[in-house]
């Protein structure tokens, strides 16, 4: 996600090419194609991930720019290399304790995250047996390729690309933004009952939300006891999510689950204030309130729930070991020091890198919304990030 990125306009949105248009044309009607067949109705889920995962049409897959300036969002590690060279004071606290483990990464975007992580753990000494990367984009990996070709050619012999979840894992397994991608429900209830908002073809051929009677018990269950007590509220359930984190818990033999992203406790997500959920569109650095806004040209996200991504990797038998701000975290784990070896101060590669690590701390832009939740199994690791600092983040 872009960091506090400007509210759009539609009249100043950049406008696409004619190729994006067709490009788009095609993935509405791929979508129009799914909804037709499925009664005239598909849950937002379904079509979130079509519009980002459809094969060979969705945004994520499709050769789109999406990330840095000439993309839609800029992301931490896309900001700058000082993230990646922080998180790998806690990578290898893990790595430390599990000799001959390995890093896994989920979603790796570009490829920069994990450049710079292994980087940093082979100045420290600390490179893992094998760096493994689970990317869903066939364009997003050949670019992962090029990038680490470019940046760590001695060290990619160490690194492979894999398709699913390894059936055991020891080591550190690390997502940054991957789990905001991850397509919610969208739940609704109005005068005491229960629906799930999906999308239909409207009459002018648009998309438009329309709401159905909840028949999947496991996600009415869910919202009943995250909801507030009363009123008409609608926001997102994300089992697939849960789900996902429950997988990669359960392969643990050892080790830790190292998750960035933007979100809230359930206590904030599911505030009486926050009615209408968390969806958001970004195209070309601005958000457009309107899920249904070019689809497989702008980016999709709906915000973490991490109350339930905890109980998720609990429920797969790891322990919630550390919770904090992405400020909080980045701070302990030496990110001020980092900056400061980083060049002379009123340099120019200074003075960027400061404006950077501004952005990562500020609480008005990626230092209070993201949080670093810190799973762990058959772990004695040294809390690095989570030591110091405000302890009022709470799951
Ligand atoms: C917002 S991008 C973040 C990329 C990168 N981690 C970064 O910080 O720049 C989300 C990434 O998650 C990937 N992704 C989404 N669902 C996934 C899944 N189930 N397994 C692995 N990767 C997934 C996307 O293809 C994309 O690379």
């Amino acid at each position: 996600m872009a960091h506090t990125p400007s509210r759009g306009d539609r009249a100043d949105l950049p406008i696409p090419t004619r190729e994006a248009l067709a490009h788009s044309a095609r993935v509405v009607a791929h979508i129009e194609r799914m909804i037709a067949t499925s009664g005239g109705w598909i849950s937002f889920a379904d079509y979130m991930g079509a519009a980002l995962y459809a094969p060979g049409l969705g945004y994520y897959v499709a050769g789109s720019r999406k990330f840095g300036p000439a993309g839609d969002f800029v992301t931490a590690p896309e900001l700058t290399a000082l993230f990646g060279e922080t998180l790998a004071a806690q990578i290898e606290a893990v790595l430390v304790q599990l000799p001959g483990s390995s890093v896994i990464e989920l979603g790796p975007g570009t490829g920069r995250l994990a450049a710079d992580v292994l980087t940093a753990l082979a100045s420290r000494g600390a490179l893992p047996e094998r760096y493994w990367l689970l990317e869903v984009s066939p364009d997003l990996r050949e670019r992962q390729r090029a990038h680490l070709r470019d940046r760590v050619p001695e060290l990619l012999p160490r690194v492979e690309w894999i398709d699913v979840l390894p059936g055991h894992w020891r080591g550190a397994l690390l997502a940054n933004e991957m789990l905001d991608a991850v397509p919610p429900h969208l739940i609704a209830r109005k005068d005491g009952a229960w629906f799930e908002r999906g999308v239909e073809t409207g009459v002018a051929g648009e998309f438009r939300f329309a709401d159905r009677p909840l028949a999947n018990g496991a996600l009415r269950d869910a919202a009943s006891s995250r909801f507030p007590d009363d009123g008409d509220y609608a926001s997102e359930i994300n089992p697939a999510a849960q789900a996902l984190v429950r997988s990669l818990a359960l392969r643990c033999d050892a080790g830790a689950l190292l998750i960035f992203d933007y979100g809230f406790p359930a206590s904030e997500y599911y505030h009486p204030q926050r009615n209408g959920g968390t969806v958001m569109t970004h195209y070309r650095h601005r958000t457009v309130d309107d899920p249904f806004f070019l689809p497989g040209l702008a980016d999709l996200t709906a915000h973490v729930d991490f109350s339930a991504i905890a109980h998720a990797g609990v429920a797969g038998g790891m322990s919630l070991t550390g919770y904090a701000t992405q400020a909080r975290f980045l701070i302990n784990c030496g990110i001020l020091d980092a900056l400061a070896r980083s060049g002379e101060p009123q340099s120019a590669a200074y003075l960027r890198e400061a404006a950077a690590v501004q952005k990562l701390l500020s609480p008005a832009e990626m230092g209070e919304l993201f949080k670093a939740l810190l799973m762990s199994k058959d772990l004695d690791v040294d809390l690095i990030g989570f030591r110091d600092g405000d302890q009022s983040h709470r799951l």
